[in-house]
């Protein structure tokens, strides 16, 4: 399969305070294919995702590393650039307020396919019904606060849909949605990915969501990458230390599991004084002297299953 993105040593910083917030990280995309980034809260997860589309919020800057993308010549997108598309953790702030869902959805139609008038108000109400929202002529002329939570997360979707994009980026897609409506949305984006072929690349601190979407994991600490692996890999057979306690985190509905959820002790540490050597060491049973000098080199766990950790988990 083609890859489709390619993110090779990509290094995300604060310039004006010399702070890392991505450290070269490495990762590539089939074309197709869904990617889940996971990992605690502030360690790079959106800012990974913003450094791809390049969307990064003013005073932070990609200084190193690189960031290709195939574009698929087949692509009906109008778009010069890479049709990379984008939705967010919280639609309803995302949304601008003054402007109707017509508006919103038909701009966008305009802009990446050329549609005017009554042709992007006709596409604008297939998009609206694609990602099921009933009453698609009315709810054109609706605002977002007139729209609950995971009907605006449906109009992000249907306004990513306009790009006809290859890549979607969904950072956090479900993460402010109750546990219903998160089950909807996963389960329209596990059925637009079938159906239009475009890769997916979600985020998320769930290791549900990811399990349930994603093809292959990369596991986030601290602006690292520590793991990467096909799904059911990590999830049965996690290799780092940081994963495997993401997994003992996760709480279980089975009332026979009588094995409580354990917590990582410490907390992520602050990027302007991150501990030497591999960054997890102060959090980790198993570190040993060697963790605390130098970061570790990933390595081959399996055969497309990688780690970078002095002292793997062994299944
Ligand atoms: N505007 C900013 N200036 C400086 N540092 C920032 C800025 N925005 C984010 N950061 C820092 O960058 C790091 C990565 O942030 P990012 O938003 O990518 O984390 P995340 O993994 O997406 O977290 P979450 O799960 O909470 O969304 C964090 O330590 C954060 O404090
Ligand atoms: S390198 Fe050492 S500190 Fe880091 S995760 Fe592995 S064992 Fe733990
Ligand atoms: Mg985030």
């Amino acid at each position: 399969m083609p890859k489709l993105l390619t993110v090779q040593d990509l290094v995300v910083e604060v310039p004006a305070r010399k702070i890392k917030i991505i450290d070269g990280i490495s990762f590539s995309l089939d074309a197709g294919q869904t990617l889940g980034l996971v990992g605690e809260s502030g360690c790079g997860k959106s800012m990974t995702c913003y450094a791809i589309a390049n969307m990064l919020p003013r005073g932070i800057a990609r200084t190193g590393g690189t960031v290709a993308f195939e574009r698929d010549s087949n692509t009906s997108s109008r778009s010069k650039d890479p049709t990379i598309a984008m939705i967010f953790q919280d639609p309803t702030s995302s949304l601008n307020p003054v402007h109707t869902i017509g508006y919103y959805l038909e701009s966008a139609l305009s802009r990446h396919q050329g549609l005017k008038g009554s042709d992007a108000r006709l596409e604008a109400m297939r998009l609206l019904e694609r990602v099921g929202i009933d009453r698609a002529k009315s709810r054109l002329r609706a605002y977002p606060h007139q729209f609950s939570g995971g009907m605006n997360q449906r109009v992000m979707i249907a306004h990513a849909l306009a790009a006809k994009p290859q890549l979607l980026i969904a950072d956090e897609p479900t993460t402010a949605l109750d546990v219903t409506m998160q089950a909807q949305i996963l389960h329209l984006l596990e059925e637009l990915r079938a159906e239009t072929g475009m890769a997916l690349m979600i985020v998320s601190h769930d290791l549900g969501v990811i399990a349930r979407l994603a093809d292959r994991a990369a596991v986030m600490y601290c602006g690292k990458i520590v793991e990467t692996a096909p799904v059911t890999d990590l999830l049965q057979r996690p290799a780092h230390p940081y994963a495997r306690a993401l997994i003992d985190c996760m709480p279980s509905i089975d009332p026979d599991d009588l094995d409580p959820p354990t917590p990582i002790p410490g907390s992520v540490p602050l990027l302007d004084s991150l501990p030497e050597g591999c960054h997890f060491h102060p959090r980790c049973s198993r570190a040993s002297g060697e963790c605390s000098v130098r970061f570790p080199a990933p390595a081959n766990i399996g055969l497309v299953h990688e780690a970078s950790c002095y002292h793997p988990v062994v299944a």
